[in-house]
């Protein structure tokens, strides 16, 4: 990875942490991004002094924002005269129905929106620096996820189960869709299961289940390292390069939840995303 520059977003801790250390460690000048600034660049000094590599620098972008995810990906354009992978890693857990400063449902904004707007804003960066790769951070969760078109925001509905699966299945459908967009440009994308990971995950907002089952289990999940494992391997192995629209779990790719085979849903929904995030004009 020596040469190559690697954004990845939600990188302040977690499994974003561990896969920054994993990249930073082969060589490769990993750019983190985070809410807060302070933390962002705490997280930074963790990653330089864990992986020996001073090359991390640090944007501080709230991503539920759209303002924000513009913002940043003007800062990383700014930055960066080559981008080889964007890692998806940033989404979150939360049990009660939240709005962003957009009037967007949290998790669908933070976990869907926020790496399509951002993607897509960095597309031609990652074109013109082909061979490159976009890895999204999916779940095991998009096995139970449905789009739901007529409540995609949960307003009449709210369930975080619901929303969180929903956001983990649209990751796929987008990865998917994005690597049949990009078929031929040396633009490769992959979407990965990280596994059940010993992390802050959920923690902002937890509710019922999770509070008491929580602190029990935590103990026998993964640690990030071993999270960041797969979405490390779909970055810099050599042997995933011919590798596209695929769905990895401990670095093998994977039958993912069958709606995301679904050609018509997978395009409706990239349409709606379009026009959710105002990138009207670009190819929908
Ligand atoms: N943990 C698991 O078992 C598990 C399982 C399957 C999939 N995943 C997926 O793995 C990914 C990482 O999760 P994790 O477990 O590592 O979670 P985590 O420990 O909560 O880390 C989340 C990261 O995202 C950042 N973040 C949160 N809200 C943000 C916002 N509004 N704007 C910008 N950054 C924000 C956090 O930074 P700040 O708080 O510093 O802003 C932090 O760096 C997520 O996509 C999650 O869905 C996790």
């Amino acid at each position: 990875m020596a040469g190559k520059v690697v954004l990845v977003t939600g990188a302040t801790g977690g499994i974003g942490k561990a896969t920054a250390i994993g990249l930073a460690t082969m060589g490769a000048r990993v750019g983190i991004t985070g809410r807060d600034l302070i933390r962002a660049e705490q997280a930074a000094a963790d990653i330089r002094t864990a992986s020996g590599n001073p090359a991390v620098d640090v944007f501080a972008a709230d991503m539920s924002s759209q303002a924000e995810v513009r913002r940043l990906a003007g800062a990383v354009l700014d930055a960066y005269p080559r981008l080889d992978a964007l890692v998806n890693n940033v989404g979150g857990f939360w049990a009660h129905r939240h709005t962003t400063a957009d009037g967007m449902e949290h998790t669908f904004a933070l976990n869907y929106l926020a790496p399509f707007l951002l993607t897509n804003l960095l597309l031609e960066r990652l074109t013109a620096s082909a061979p490159s790769r976009v890895v999204t951070v999916s779940s095991g969760a998009q096995s139970t996820g449905r789009i739901n078109f007529d409540d995609l925001q949960g307003v009449r509905h709210y369930s975080g189960q619901r929303a969180y699966s929903q956001s983990k299945l649209a990751n796929i459908m987008f990865t998917n869709e994005l690597a049949r967009r990009v078929q031929g440009t040396g633009v490769t994308a992959n979407s990965a299961h990280p596994g059940v990971v010993r992390t802050k995950f959920g923690s902002e907002d937890q509710a019922g289940f999770f509070v008491i089952i929580g602190p029990l289990v935590r103990p026998f999940l993964k640690t990030p390292a071993r999270g960041a494992d797969t979405p490390i391997y779909l970055v810099s192995a050599p042997d995933v390069e011919a590798f596209s629209g695929q769905f990895f779990a401990n670095r093998k790719p994977k039958t993912a939840n069958k709606a995301a085979g679904d050609l018509d849903v997978t395009a409706r929904l990239w349409r709606v995303s379009i026009d959710l995030v105002g990138l009207t004009g670009s190819p929908g």
